[in-house]
């Protein structure tokens, strides 16, 4: 797009966050901390502080129409006009005011330019500190999915669900689509009678259910973290401040796969400070929802996909719980900055664990993250390796990879064991209390640090050193390597089998839980013989395993070495699933092996049912340029 055709969308002269940018060459800048290359909103100029919506869930027309209302701060000197942004919304009318009446207001929808979608331009009258949006959503909305009764456990009612994070709340809401914003909201959600609606915000369970439900969330958050779901939901206690939401089908399973869930909450705030949301909640989506947790504030939106029956997946619940402190108290100022988020929450992740299960199984899930690092370690380019990511003119979306999770929680794991537990502890909590409810580049971070631990411990840290982790790619030379004792038996178990020394059906794997399934499974080579293959399946029956992440190694292996028993396991599991990470690597490895017109057939099949980010992740890959 032409960046001088943007500018006379939103008005010649407005400063907007990109300005920077050549009429030829839009990314030929620099990128810059602190500046959000994924949003249009002049925020020099007007901060969104409360957002009101009052939305009706129309699912004959996969719409959402509605009015929002934002309140504003002006920090610039008023002159600009106020841009929002917006993708694939209808815009019916919009009002403007001070303290008094709201009048109509002139303004302008930009084009969809690109990954942004497009800028909305409304002239302000002088003293204005209220807009009032009258708006509707597209059925292809990037941020809704709309689900069939069918796709649905109960099969009876249809379902909706937003997915805000990176940047798709624009496409329900327009609104200041960018982390470094913070704002409270007030929503009235109007749905068909007979449904519940549910938002990160208050819920109440015994709200009676009518088709009207209200929403208030008090506390300041980003636009990513805006959600709502709406379905045949029903809900069920499993501590005093923590519950489940879910469809009847479920429930039961689901409350006590995450019957753990309070104590996590109570230790992590032993540790980490506060709990400052009030009440912590689960939301379990039907499996078309393309991520495995969602941390919306109160209401974490979960997979049903890790419901395996004994807890196995729950380290899940404890990240998007520990997602409180680190992402949804102290957030990332832009996408650059997401390893803020997501690595601190994998090391409190892995900490959690350990608390909560003890030390074998802290140990395995660091070694798997770590194995998962390495993988992405071999196959990413090394400008995709720094965590401080450039995503200038990139769809965030395109970039999401291991490296800010796991190469995020490797760096403080290695700062831990530098000063010792006790102290990092004491950092953590602090930092949580230093930056709450505040939005952060890297920068600010590595200054925080400066004033703070590589003071305090000039010996053991090292200022250089903590920028190669940040801005080069790779890991650096002597960076803590996280191992498994139980890993290491498992091991050895692998070399006798593959050399023959035992079959599948000698191996004790009496009380080998999901992680040394899963670690046995990764750790094949890359061929395995036919013979093999049925020897592991016979004994172990991995095609009919009900553990999805060892159905996904599993299914992993059989399409590397063509072993055609397990393909109707593999369609059902492309189908019924829709959380990219496993589709991802399951649609790669087929196109690896040659299985193009399969992988074809099945996207086909399952993509009425996928969500839209699923669609478009998984098109690339199927149907490369
Ligand atoms: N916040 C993320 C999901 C996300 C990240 C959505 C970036 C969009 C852009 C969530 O907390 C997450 O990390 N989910 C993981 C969980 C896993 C690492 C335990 C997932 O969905 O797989
Ligand atoms: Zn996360």
């Amino acid at each position: 797009m032409s960046y001088r055709r943007l500018l006379n969308v939103v008005l010649l002269g407005t400063a907007i966050s990109v300005a920077a940018c050549s009429e030829t060459d839009e990314y030929a800048v620099e990128p810059q901390s602190g500046v959000d290359y994924h949003s249009f909103a002049n925020t020099e100029d007007y901060r969104v502080k409360h957002v009101d919506m009052d939305l009706t869930v129309d699912f004959s027309r996969k719409v959402i129409e509605g009015v929002a209302t934002l309140q504003f701060e002006r920090v610039g000197d008023g002159k600009s006009p106020l841009i929002l942004d917006t993708r694939d919304l209808t815009i019916e009318s919009v009002h403007a005011g001070g303290s008094g009446e709201l009048q109509a207001v002139t303004f302008s929808l930009g084009d969809n330019v690109d990954i942004r979608g497009a800028a909305l331009a409304i002239d302000l009258p002088a003293d204005a500190s209220t807009v009032e949006i009258r708006y509707q959503t597209s059925p292809a909305a990037t941020g809704l999915q709309w689900l069939e009764p069918q796709q649905t456990a109960g099969k009876r009612y249809p379902f909706l669900f937003t997915q805000a994070q990176a940047i798709h709340a624009r496409s329900f809401v327009p609104l200041q689509d960018t982390p470094g914003i913070r704002m409270t909201y007030s929503a009235t959600i109007r749905t068909p009678a007979e449904l519940r609606a549910v938002m990160s915000a208050n819920n109440d369970p015994d709200a009676e259910k009518n088709g009207v439900y209200t929403f208030s969330m008090p506390q300041p958050i980003p636009s990513y973290l805006l959600a709502f779901a709406v379905g045949d939901l029903e809900f069920k206690a499993m501590g005093p401040r923590t519950g489940v939401y879910a469809e009847h089908e479920v429930l039961d399973a689901a409350a006590a796969e995450f019957a753990d869930t309070e104590a996590m909450l109570e230790i992590t705030e032993e540790v980490y400070g506060p709990y400052r949301w009030d009440r912590y909640d689960l939301l379990i989506l039907p499996p078309s929802f393309p991520f495995g947790g969602m941390e919306n504030p109160r209401l974490s939106f979960i997979t049903p996909t890790v419901i395996a029956g004994d807890k196995s997946l729950v380290s899940l619940i404890a990240h998007e719980l520990a997602h409180s402190w680190s992402g949804n108290l102290v957030t990332n100022s832009s996408w650059r900055d997401l390893w803020l988020n997501e690595g601190f929450t994998t090391y409190l992740t892995y900490r959690i664990m350990q608390f909560v299960y003890g030390d074998e199984r802290y140990q395995m899930e660091m070694s798997l993250g770590y194995a998962d690092l390495q993988t992405d370690l071999d196959e990413l380019e090394d400008h995709d390796e720094l965590l401080a990511i450039d995503v200038h003119g990139r769809d965030p979306d395109d970039v999401f990879s291991n490296i800010p999770y796991e190469k995020g929680a490797l760096l403080l794991f290695e700062i831990e064991q530098k000063i010792g537990r006790a102290a990092f502890d004491q950092f953590l909590l602090d930092y949580f209390n230093k930056f709450a409810f505040q939005s952060i580049t890297t920068e600010d971070f590595l200054a925080h640090l400066e004033r703070t631990l590589l003071k305090a411990h000039p010996e053991e840290l090292d200022a250089k050193r903590i920028r190669e982790w940040i801005f080069e790619p790779g890991i650096p030379e002597g960076a803590p390597h996280p191992q498994s004792d139980a890993f290491m038996h498992v091991d050895t178990i692998r070399e006798n089998w593959l050399s023959s020394a035992a079959t599948a059906a000698e191996i004790d794997t009496g009380n080998w839980t999901y992680h040394q399934w899963k670690h046995f499974l990764d750790g094949m080579p890359d061929k395995l013989s036919r013979e093999q293959l049925e020897d592991l399946d016979q004994a172990f029956e991995l095609t009919a395993s009900t553990n999805n992440e060892i159905a996904f190694s599993w299914l992993r292996i059989t399409i590397r070495n063509d072993y055609e028993p397990a393909y109707d396991r593999l369609e059902d599991f492309l189908v019924s699933i829709g959380r990219n990470k496993f589709l991802v690597p399951l649609y790669k490895d087929m196109m690896t092996a040659g299985m193009d017109d399969m992988a074809d057939r099945i996207f086909q099949k399952a993509k009425p049912g996928y969500h839209p980010l699923t669609v478009k992740r998984n098109s690339q890959i199927i149907y490369p340029e």
